[in-house]
């Protein structure tokens, strides 16, 4: 009896510091698999969505809602005249503000069947095309957001209520940058407080990460809207002359 009680008593603090050493470890493992701080996005209100498992995975599930043929009856029917409608205030206010004009070469990113294409020629604005995955000709032609077919400079005015469905919403921003003209504007429409549907690929959580991404263009406003499910409109105009080349 007595040397039992004796053992265990001293065995404990062997115990203790057994445990001390073994917890460190665990720690000092969960530690190094940790991704390094510095190469951890600096964004944080801006969430890149989990369970794409390949680019074409991605691919796969925007095209599923695009292209079902049910969905695009109703789009280019019920839905046509309803959404050109709202379209053209919000293009008619950006044309009072002087940020569009008749002139303007306009694209529409993610434009889908493209009534805000419709709705730009309507309030005279020409030379306007939109660019989807789909093609509906002849307003939108086909191509991908992340690699937009154009050549660098190419247009004054680029408008997109798709920036949630961006994987790579620095590619995104980037493409949109690089196929303006200096001096060019973009009008975005996003979702920042609340979350859209489940084709989204981003979820954006103020207007922060938009100011970082669009990092050669100035902010010309934000304001509130009512967008289809969007509740922000973001407004950049490109810088002329860009202070990193300087
Ligand atoms: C919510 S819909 C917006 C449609 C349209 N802008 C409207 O307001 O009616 C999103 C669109 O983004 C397109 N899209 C998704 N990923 C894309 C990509 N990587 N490149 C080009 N378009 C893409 C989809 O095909 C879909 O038509
Ligand atoms: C722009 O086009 C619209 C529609 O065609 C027209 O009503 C308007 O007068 C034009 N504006 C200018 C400044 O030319
Ligand atoms: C734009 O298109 C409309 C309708 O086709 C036309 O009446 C107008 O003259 C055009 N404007 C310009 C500047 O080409």
């Amino acid at each position: 009896m007595k040397e039992t009680i004796n053992q265990s008593k001293l065995s404990k603090p062997k115990t203790f510091f057994l445990s001390l050493i073994i917890l460190s470890l665990f720690f000092l493992i969960f530690l190094s698999l940790q991704p390094h701080k510095s190469m951890q996005k600096p964004i944080s209100d801006l969430k890149i969505r989990p369970g794409y498992t390949s680019y074409d995975n991605y691919i796969h599930h925007q095209l599923q809602k695009t292209t079902n043929p049910n969905l695009r009856k109703i789009w280019t029917s019920t839905d046509w005249h309803r959404k050109i409608r709202v379209f053209t205030q919000f293009f008619n206010r950006l044309k009072h503000e002087k940020l569009l004009t008749n002139s303007s070469k306009a694209l529409c990113v993610g434009a889908r069947v493209g009534q805000e294409v419709e709705a730009l020629k309507r309030v005279g604005v020409n030379d306007s095309v939109g660019l989807d995955l789909v093609p509906y000709p002849p307003n939108v032609i086909k191509g991908d957001f992340h690699h937009q077919p154009f050549d660098d400079e190419t247009f004054d005015f680029e408008f997109s209520n798709v920036f949630d469905h961006a994987l790579y919403p620095d590619k995104f921003v980037g493409e949109i940058q690089r196929t303006l003209k200096p001096g060019g504007i973009c009008a975005l429409h996003v979702a920042v407080s609340r979350r859209s549907d489940k084709y989204s690929a981003n979820d954006l959580y103020s207007i922060e990460p938009l100011k970082e991404l669009f990092d050669g263009s100035d902010l010309v406003r934000s304001r509130k809207v009512d967008g289809f499910g969007l509740d922000t409109e973001v407004v950049f105009r490109k810088r002329k002359f860009d202070v990193k080349n300087y």
